[in-house]
């Protein structure tokens, strides 16, 4: 199935190795995701806590990084890998945040695949 692309916001408003949190409709419930940025690239997981579900940022858009570049969760400190979105440390080691697919056009942050 192909999901059409959603505009979420600019590449050059994510600073880059930052995070940036936008709402979206994924599998058409709203849904807050956690965006990362890396150079050209940008990964998305939803801002859901694998360990209790609670969101990773400890105010909407602001998220904490590790001095080791890991995401961590504001409420338990769960600590996350940026490119796979694996926990690798704290209480839901080996879990995964949930990935959404992001595309990168003309300078735009899309939800969904290129074509
Ligand atoms: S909800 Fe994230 S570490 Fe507990």
């Amino acid at each position: 199935m192909t999901i059409p692309a959603a505009p979420l916001l600019a590449l050059d408003a994510i600073p880059d190795g930052g995070f940036a949190e936008v709402e979206a409709l994924v599998d058409g419930e709203p849904e807050s995701l956690v965006l990362h940025r890396d150079g050209g690239e940008v990964r998305g997981w939803l801002n859901v806590c694998p360990h209790a579900g609670r969101r990773l940022d400890w105010a909407p858009g602001q998220f904490l990084k590790s001095r080791e570049g890991l995401l961590v969760c504001a409420a338990h400190g769960a600590s996350f890998e940026l490119r796979g979105g694996e926990c690798v440390a704290g209480p839901c080691r080996g879990e995964a945040l949930r990935a959404v697919a992001l595309s990168v056009r003309e300078g735009m942050v899309e939800l969904g695949t290129a074509d």
